[in-house]
């Protein structure tokens, strides 16, 4: 096994070596755009990690790594667009250095060119992992339109967005780790006890990536700090400080998330307020804590060394106190 750096460095190095610049360059140069954007490359690194937690060689699994990727930056690129994000990564998003329409295609591109990795494997593999593929894809459609659904509803439960986010983002964190194992023909029942730490790990980080959009550091967060609470996200921050607040705060977080306004600085600002004194700030590193330590769990029902194990609880335990 290798270290979280290496991994990371071992993606990028072949990231590097993929030729996808070609004409037109308008539906190309997006994609290369998004892809150099960098990130934290979580989920290939995970693709590899998996595969040599299962005694294959990180190489084998690099194709696999790079469509999970291109497939994350796939539905960034769709998921900016329709959450109406101006920054990714420090960056102008896709639809507004470009336009709509580009970021539209390039996506759709990038959807399919993440499909394509899947080529370089033999049949049996090819089959497993694009079963996988497909249907982690199509539950990623099924969280988001929940996710835009949930922007207009004013009953939304913690049992349905807890579906909600782990159909928009744990499950591919899932699926990431169970095709590095589906590379190194680990069996069926490894194969899903590692999917089951992924999906855990990837509801944790969904709810940090929800504590991050209201709390995070602007000078580093590299998005739009507040953006959940502009576009009325029922987050867990949100639905907490429902329960949590008094009923006149409750009413004014209500208020608040109805109001459509031009300058949304004093909304972010009292919503924040809110968040913090009900408890639910509180309640969600509780949560985030409580989801990384239920992925821990399923460690010990699996049949690996102790220092495979280690890693992957490294890997968790970072997750648990990223900034960005
Ligand atoms: C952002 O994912 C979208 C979510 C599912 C929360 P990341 O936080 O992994 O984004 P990058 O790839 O590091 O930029
Ligand atoms: C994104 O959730 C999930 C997917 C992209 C599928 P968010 O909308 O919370 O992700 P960010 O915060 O924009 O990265
Ligand atoms: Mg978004
Ligand atoms: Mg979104
Ligand atoms: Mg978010």
């Amino acid at each position: 096994m290798h270290d979280i750096s290496q991994y990371q460095d071992f993606f990028i190095e072949y990231l590097k070596k993929q030729n996808i610049q070609k004409e037109p360059k308008n539906l190309y140069e997006p994609i290369e755009y998004i892809l150099g954007l960098g990130g934290k490359r979580i989920r290939p690194v995970l693709t590899l990690m998996a595969a040599e937690v299962f005694d294959a060689d990180y190489k084998a699994a690099l194709p696999a790594a790079m469509a999970v990727e291109v497939f994350h930056n796939f539905s960034l690129v769709h998921d900016d667009i329709m959450d109406d994000a101006p920054l990714r990564r420090g960056q102008v998003t896709v639809h507004e250095k470009w336009d709509l329409n580009t970021g539209i295609l390039s996506g759709d591109a990038m959807l399919i060119l993440a499909y394509q990795y899947f080529e370089q494997y033999e049949p049996e593999v090819f089959r497993d992992l694009a079963k996988l593929f497909s249907k982690t894809a199509l539950e990623v459609c099924e969280g988001q339109q929940w996710d835009v659904d949930f922007e207009e509803r004013n009953n939304v439960k913690v049992s349905e967005y807890l579906k909600m986010i782990e159909y928009k983002t744990a499950v591919l964190v899932a699926a990431a780790m169970k095709m590095g194992a589906i590379v190194a023909k680990a069996s069926e029942k490894e194969a899903d006890l590692i999917y089951e730490f992924g999906l855990n790990l990837g509801i944790a980080f969904q709810l940090q990536d929800d504590y991050l959009d209201a709390f995070g550091d602007p000078e580093t967060f590299g998005k739009q700090v507040g953006g959940d609470i502009i576009e009325n996200k029922k987050t867990y921050l949100y639905l907490r400080a429902l329960k949590l607040a008094t009923p006149e705060k409750g009413a004014e977080l209500q208020y608040l998330y109805g109001l459509e306004l031009e300058d949304n600085t004093k909304k972010i600002e009292a919503s924040k307020a809110i968040f913090n004194e009900s408890g639910a700030s509180k309640s969600t590193q509780e949560a985030i804590e409580m989801y990384t330590f239920k992925a821990f769990e399923t460690l010990d029902k699996m049949d690996i060394s102790t220092e495979k194990k280690d890693i992957l609880r490294t890997f968790g335990e970072n997750l648990m106190g990223r900034k960005v």
